[in-house]
């Protein structure tokens, strides 16, 4: 199972992949705002660079399918790692799988993203995406059962053989990512945050200190005893 980072952010990439705790970065529009990466251009190479030969999944900024397909290939020759995040659909609800296909088959690697559905899964899997991104919050957030869909889709893809790997994102817990690793998700994109409570606990903590307060104490007496002795 691998672990990608979901942030624009070059100090919380560079911290957690010199961890060597992560696997790829996923942005997108919102996060590179938040992020204050406002030229994607110059993020994406930079960001691209520091992770390369790991991809960095960037997505298109437009609602247009031709135009998707331009701005793919554009973005897509910034760095040999950059991934190509295509929606399933557009805001009008032209399924974008042609899109998907045609890049994939001339050698971009697509991220199908914001997908909330195995049926959205299935076709992304047929057009040849290399990675599905399912938005396990946003399924939460509307009722669904997110652990089922992607155990289901993983399930599916592995059936089938399907080359695929679904990405689990839209974290906002680190039960969320409990939640998709144990429903089997390839790789699960993780807000910095949440590494961040992830490697945290109180008791660890506490233990540590108590270790180190020990330690110390023997060291004393050990010293206390050279003197006298
Ligand atoms: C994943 O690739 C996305 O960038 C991200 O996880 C979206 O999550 P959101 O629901 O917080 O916008």
């Amino acid at each position: 199972m691998q672990i990608f980072i979901d942030s624009a952010s070059v100090g919380e990439i560079v911290k957690w992949l010199e961890m060597g705790v992560i696997d790829g970065v996923t942005t997108n529009p919102t996060i590179m705002f938040e992020d204050g990466v406002y030229d994607i251009e110059a993020g994406v190479r930079t960001i691209s660079a520091l992770v390369d030969p790991l991809p960095t999944c960037v997505e298109v900024t437009t609602d247009e399918p031709d135009d998707m397909v331009v701005q793919a290939r554009l973005f897509a020759s910034w760095a040999p790692n950059v991934v190509i995040k295509v929606p399933h659909i557009t805001t009008d609800g032209v399924p974008c799988y042609g899109i998907i296909r045609e890049l994939e088959t001339e050698g971009i690697k697509v991220n199908a993203t914001a997908a909330m559905s195995l049926g959205q899964v299935i076709l992304a899997a047929k057009a040849g995406a290399t990675y599905i991104s399912l938005f396990a919050g946003r399924v939460s957030d509307e009722g669904g059962n997110a652990p089922e869909v992607i155990r289901m889709a993983v399930e599916w893809l592995g059936r089938w053989r399907f080359k695929s790997k679904v990405i689990v994102g839209s974290i906002r817990s680190v039960g969320d990512v409990l939640n998709a690793v144990m429903a089997g998700a390839h790789i699960v994109t993780i807000p910095p945050p949440f590494l961040n409570k992830m490697a945290d606990h109180k008791y660890s903590r506490e233990t540590v200190k108590q270790f180190l307060s020990d330690a110390e104490k023997a060291l004393r007496l050990m010293q206390q005893a050279m003197r006298t002795g």
